[in-house]
């Protein structure tokens, strides 16, 4: 519209008057339309768009002044310009009072009147302009309530409780879920203090830490809560405003009672499982054994290499099902039996050097190296089962000619252990989930390593268990590093 021309309507009776105004307007790239008297100016108006009027007051059938006063109330937003010969600023005055934008008297100075038209044209364009944005406006803001309406009704209609709070922690949206999933039956208005919905007090500790922007951003925070004899997961995030400040938290609860019960039975299933082939195995093994060492008469070498064969299948056997028990007592918060101040680098120099054959079959250097280290409060089985899982797997996840090292220093109040290895490394988008139980990366390179993937959901738990972190960095084809931090005894 803004690149259109500006169209000029020139109503007088006298030719030469509008013929001069066509020719220099037209010279200056106007368009123009002439009408040589009022009611053909109002029948151009009725029929085709005009941006400005030149106006004759006196002219025979309708006169300027009756066609300002039709203007003024049917086309007000189009400028009126009056052509007067008599040109008194009396008469002036009184057009412009009745609406007019401004006049030009007869003869017009080309400089002046060119002008006053300019004038007229960009106030012209500015309203339209002005206009154009106003009608904008007025449909984000409708278009902006549709959506508004619409997230609404999404928000009412889901099955998840949603929970958004303010900066002062208050309750500024919940959804109907919420409130089943809550037990709430009473109306709550928004805003409401969190305590008359939630009463979970980790979850509202998580809230105030997202809020004080202790978390990053993107990140969410996932957590189960209970309620009455429900579990909840809640995952909470940061409500972030236009300058990506903090200005509140949103919070997605989720049920899942049902997923636990049946996790559960299924973690006591095979619990009752792995139970149940322990000592039936124990027993083959003590039996094969027997027959080994000789004892029921000497066997040929064929019977000794098949009985041996044997025992090592039920060896690998039995240490699945031992991991499986431990994940289960780890769970059940009953793996660490006895704590006491432990020396780990003791633990690791004794692990090291039974991997050593191991490793040197593998063609794998293996290196360790302790510094300075003070004792840790610690079960001394459980720490051994620690190195003995991050070893292995530093040695079976490398090709030959690769090295592993295992060091351990003292970094304030904890210690720093770190198992690093040159082998096929771990893709950056398996990395959360390696800890996961029975979880194992697919990787053509180690396909033919034999494992059940659960030595690090082991690892984890025991250190976990123990008051220290573990966390795992690799590049693919570079190497890996577990590194964990155990609090050492200070006092
Ligand atoms: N040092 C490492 N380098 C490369 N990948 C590794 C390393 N350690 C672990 N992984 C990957 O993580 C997965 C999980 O390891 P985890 O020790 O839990 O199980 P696993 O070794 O497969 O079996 P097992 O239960 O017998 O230890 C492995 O299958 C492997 O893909
Ligand atoms: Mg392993």
């Amino acid at each position: 519209m803004m690149d259109e021309k500006t169209k000029v309507l020139v109503v007088d009776d006298e030719r030469v008057v509008r013929d001069g105004c066509h020719r220099v307007l037209s010279g200056k790239g106007y368009e123009v339309a002439t009408a040589e008297n009022g009611k053909q100016a109002l029948d151009i108006l009725a029929g085709e768009p005009v941006d400005l009027i030149l106006l004759d007051l006196k002219m025979p059938v309708m006169s300027g002044e009756e066609v300002l006063g039709i203007t003024s109330t049917e086309y007000k937003d189009i400028p009126v310009i009056i052509i007067t010969g008599h040109g008194t600023v009396d008469t002036a005055v009184e057009c412009m009072k009745k609406g007019a934008y401004d006049f030009i008297t007869k003869p017009f100075q080309i400089e002046e009147f060119l002008l006053t038209v300019t004038r007229a044209a960009e106030k012209r364009k500015l309203e339209q302009r002005a206009k154009q944005f106003e009608e904008e406006n007025i449909r984000n803001l409708y278009d902006l309530n549709l959506e508004k309406s619409r997230l609404k009704t999404i928000i009412n209609r889901m099955a998840n409780g949603v929970m958004v709070t303010n900066r002062n922690l208050e309750i500024v949206l919940h959804n109907p879920a919420l409130m089943r999933l809550m037990e709430i039956s009473e109306k709550i208005e928004n805003p409401a203090p969190i305590a008359k919905i939630m009463n979970d007090e980790s979850l509202i500790d998580t809230l105030k830490q997202i809020q004080s922007g202790e978390t990053s951003e993107g990140e969410s925070v996932s957590q189960e809560i209970n309620i009455g004899t429900n579990i909840l997961r809640a995952i909470s995030a940061p409500a972030l405003g236009p300058d990506r400040n903090v200005v509140g938290t949103v919070t997605v609860l989720e049920d899942v009672t049902a997923f636990k019960q049946l996790d559960q039975m299924k973690s006591d299933f095979v619990n009752m499982v792995a139970h149940e082939l322990r000592s039936p195995l124990v027993s083959i093994r003590q039996i094969n054994s027997v027959l080994l060492e000789g004892l029921a008469g000497p066997l040929e070498e064929k019977q000794q290499d098949f009985v041996d064969r044997g025992v090592k299948k039920i060896d690998a056997l039995l240490e699945l099902i031992n991991d499986l028990l431990d994940v289960a007592k780890i769970e059940a918060g009953q793996y660490v039996q006895r704590q006491v101040p432990t020396d780990i680098g003791k633990i690791i120099e004794e692990t090291v050097s039974l991997m050593e054959a191991r490793a040197q079959e593998q063609g794998i250097t293996l290196t360790y190296s302790c510094q300075g280290l003070k004792p840790v409060q610690a079960d001394p089985k459980n720490m051994e089962e620690i190195f003995n899982n991050l070893v292995s797997n530093a040695i079976n996840y490398s090709p030959e000619g690769g090295r592993v090292t295992v060091t351990a220093q003292s970094l304030g109040e904890y210690m720093e252990i770190k198992v690093q290895d040159t082998g096929v490394g771990i893709p950056s988008e398996e990395l959360p989930k390696i800890f996961d139980k029975f979880y194992r990366v697919k990787n053509p390179k180690t396909r033919q390593v034999i494992g059940t993937g659960l030595g690090l959901a082991i690892v984890k738990g025991v250190v976990e268990a123990h008051h220290g972190t573990i966390d795992v960095e690799s590049i693919e084809d570079k190497g890996t590093t577990f590194r964990i931090l155990l609090p050492v005894i200070t006092e």
